[in-house]
């Protein structure tokens, strides 16, 4: 199994294999998904490292369709070369933040380590109420508080809604955010998916094909800078 699959297979794991959620480990999510990473060396001529990849979807339904485009965008990594994972912000223990409470939960502290060690991050998300849902906000305002991962690293934004509007009017908001975090986001190609439900194949590939190549540059710019920024005389 690839770490994309592995990926897909983790985030639609029925919630019946788990015995309470908070049972659920992040740590052992990111095991597994360790354990069945394949991992390239590309881009000879270049860097020659490999690059990491971490996705993160704003959404924690199971049907997720920002989900599914995270999917694609995180095989497009691999098959460029990169090591990708996922994580499923669902299955992590994270209170709503709050300046009273004393540290950070483990499980945040485990995601800021991972994010803190890739490379490029990508986030696909869905539009709540013309915004940023509120799972992912909360997350993003707990690591603006810690050591922030983000700072200084290439972001590549997308969404998927069930409208017409396809996210347009999140996807500033959470560019604002992400860029008070340090985070430097590409700013094109801006790949907002509408009518979501309409939007993919029964095999979860993407039924527009010109949404799909956006997709692939978008993911291929994000690595290609990432990689620029690891060059040796280059600081941010
Ligand atoms: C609380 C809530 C607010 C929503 N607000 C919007 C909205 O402002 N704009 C929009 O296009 N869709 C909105 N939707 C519909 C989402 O686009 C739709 O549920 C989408 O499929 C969510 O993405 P997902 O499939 O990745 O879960 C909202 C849905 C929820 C649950």
């Amino acid at each position: 199994m690839d770490a994309t699959h592995a990926a897909v297979h983790v985030q639609t794991r029925n919630s019946a294999d788990y015995n309470t959620v908070s049972d659920i480990n992040f740590e052992f999510v990111l095991s597994e998904l360790l354990a069945a990473e394949i991992c390239f060396t590309i881009n000879e001529g270049r860097s020659g490292k490999t690059m990491d990849v971490i996705g993160i979807s704003g959404s924690l339904r199971k049907e997720s369709t920002n989900t599914k485009a995270l999917n694609i965008a995180l095989r497009f990594a691999r098959e460029a070369g990169a090591a990708v994972r996922a994580v499923d912000l669902g299955q992590m223990a994270i209170p709503i933040y709050s300046e009273d409470i004393p540290a950070p939960p483990p499980d945040l502290l485990i995601l800021q380590s991972v994010l803190l060690e890739t490379d490029v991050i990508l986030i696909a998300s869905p539009e709540y109420n013309h915004s940023i849902p509120g799972g992912l906000k909360n997350v993003l305002d707990w690591l603006s508080v810690m050591d922030n991962p983000f700072d200084g690293k290439v972001t590549a934004i997308f969404g998927v809604s069930n409208g017409p509007f396809g996210t347009v009017r999140m996807q500033p908001q959470l560019r604002q955010v992400l860029a008070n975090l340090g985070s430097i986001v590409l700013p094109k190609p801006q790949i907002c998916i509408r009518n979501g439900n309409e939007a993919f194949t029964p095999s979860e590939e993407l039924t527009d094909k010109n949404t799909e190549n956006h997709l692939k540059t978008l993911v291929l710019k994000s690595l290609k800078l990432a990689e620029a920024l690891k060059m040796p005389g280059i600081q941010i």
